[in-house]
């Protein structure tokens, strides 16, 4: 008689407690992400891209930094191949057809130099921290200005493939300089 209602007493518990500690747990990694994505520019979409990386990276600099790195260089290969295709495009005119062909080479370097950052971090050593990440602040930064130079090339065009070419570039920015912020916090927490 009695069995069956501690049986149950001890379910509820045993769910309570799970539940509990799971958002305990949510709590926590939202926590993390917060925290990391508060020296950044764009906070919300910092939030938005890394928080899937709330577990693994928790309070490391490093691992921040390398996190925003990756989704940024993923980014910029997705736009790179599609200013690639749209430059593609036969019947580009006039300005739009240098600023497009423009904006390939300037992907080209905006991948090239996110791919070394991200190599860099992930070879990053005690000795030479300091030059390392200094290396890596210069080519996010280099980064952000290619991004830029396309922004500015299409300054003045028009289309609705430019318009939204324009959205993606810009978007682009915001990942870039959230990027760099977390290189900077890596670079002033040392290792
Ligand atoms: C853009 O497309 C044009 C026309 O196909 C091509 O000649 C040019 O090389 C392309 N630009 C780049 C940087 O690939």
């Amino acid at each position: 008689m009695v069995r069956p209602s501690i049986f149950k007493t001890f379910i509820i518990l045993v769910v309570l407690a799970t539940q509990n500690s799971i958002s305990l747990a949510t709590t926590k990694g939202n926590d993390y992400t917060r925290d990391a994505c508060s020296v950044t520019r764009y906070p919300s979409l910092c939030v938005h891209s890394l928080s899937p990386f709330s577990g693994s990276a928790k309070r490391s600099p490093h691992r921040w930094a390398r996190a925003a790195l990756s989704v940024t260089l993923d980014k910029a290969e997705a736009i790179g191949r599609y200013v690639k295709r749209f430059n593609r495009t036969a019947n580009l005119k006039g300005r739009v057809r240098y600023a497009l062909s423009d904006c390939v080479e300037c992907f080209q370097n905006t991948v090239d130099q996110l791919h070394s950052s991200l190599g860099e971090l992930e070879r990053l050593n005690r000795k030479s921290f300091t030059s390392q990440v200094g290396n890596v602040q210069t080519w996010v930064s280099a980064a952000l200005t290619y991004e830029d130079t396309c922004l500015d090339g299409l300054r003045g065009c028009r289309g609705a493939r430019v318009r939204t070419l324009k959205v993606k570039v810009d978007n682009m920015m915001k990942f870039t300089s959230n990027a760099l912020a977390l290189v900077n916090r890596l670079a002033s927490a040392g290792e």
